[in-house]
């Protein structure tokens, strides 16, 4: 089955390390033939709300929005990579997520998270797991916790540990078997 999926990943900051993790769940994911539109917000910078998507007139909305708005359309699912600030998720990508809605709705989400430290930001994932659920973009039940992010991969993006590849294989192949599932379904039509 030819799948498409949006990668959102939410940090701007100028020492940013999540973008490693980010970048290496793209490749895993391009190995896998399948089409990634990746949103790093600092390439796809949006203000910070005002209005949503839906709320422009068809065509008037910003470009940077429309394009986003169309690269979710035009997915199966929706992969985010988040971090963990204060127990929770950052700004910039909560920014992004609310900015859009009807788009994300009956296609699955899947949840990788990372920190600097041991925890893998899982304090993140876990308030991240009830926004998507309300965006109608339900996670799928694994989630991919990173710790350690700051010295998880080398120059190259590969793994400094034995665990993250088998891991991310795992949740990868869970999350592609719900994406398969809910776009069978979806082609026989939606409740709303
Ligand atoms: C504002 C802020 C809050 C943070 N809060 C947490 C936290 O609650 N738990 C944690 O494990 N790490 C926390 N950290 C450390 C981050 O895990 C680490 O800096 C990580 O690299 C941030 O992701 P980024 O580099 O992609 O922006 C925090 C970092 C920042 C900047």
């Amino acid at each position: 089955m030819n799948l498409t999926i949006t990668l959102f990943y939410g940090s701007v900051r100028s020492e940013r390390q999540g973008i490693k993790a980010a970048r290496y769940l793209e490749n895993q994911l391009k190995e896998r033939n399948i089409q990634v539109h990746f949103i790093d917000p600092r390439e796809y910078p949006l203000p910070l709300l005002d209005k949503m998507y839906k709320e422009y007139e068809a065509g008037k909305a910003p470009a940077t929005m429309e394009k986003i708005a169309g690269f979710l359309k035009a997915s199966d699912g929706i992969l985010i990579v988040t971090g963990e600030y204060n127990h929770s998720i950052p700004p910039a990508l909560k920014n992004l997520l609310d900015h859009f809605q009807q788009e994300y709705f009956f296609k699955p989400s899947a949840i990788a998270s990372y920190s600097a430290g041991h925890f893998g930001g899982v304090r993140a994932a876990v308030h991240l797991r009830v926004i998507v659920g309300e965006l109608g973009m339900p996670a799928i039940s694994s989630m991919l916790p990173l710790p350690g992010i700051g010295k998880l991969f080398d120059e190259n993006l590969k793994p400094t540990n034995k665990y993250t590849h088998p891991s991310t294989q795992k949740f990868l192949d869970e999350f592609i078997w719900y994406i398969e599932a809910f776009k069978t379904q979806r082609s026989k039509g939606t409740p709303y």
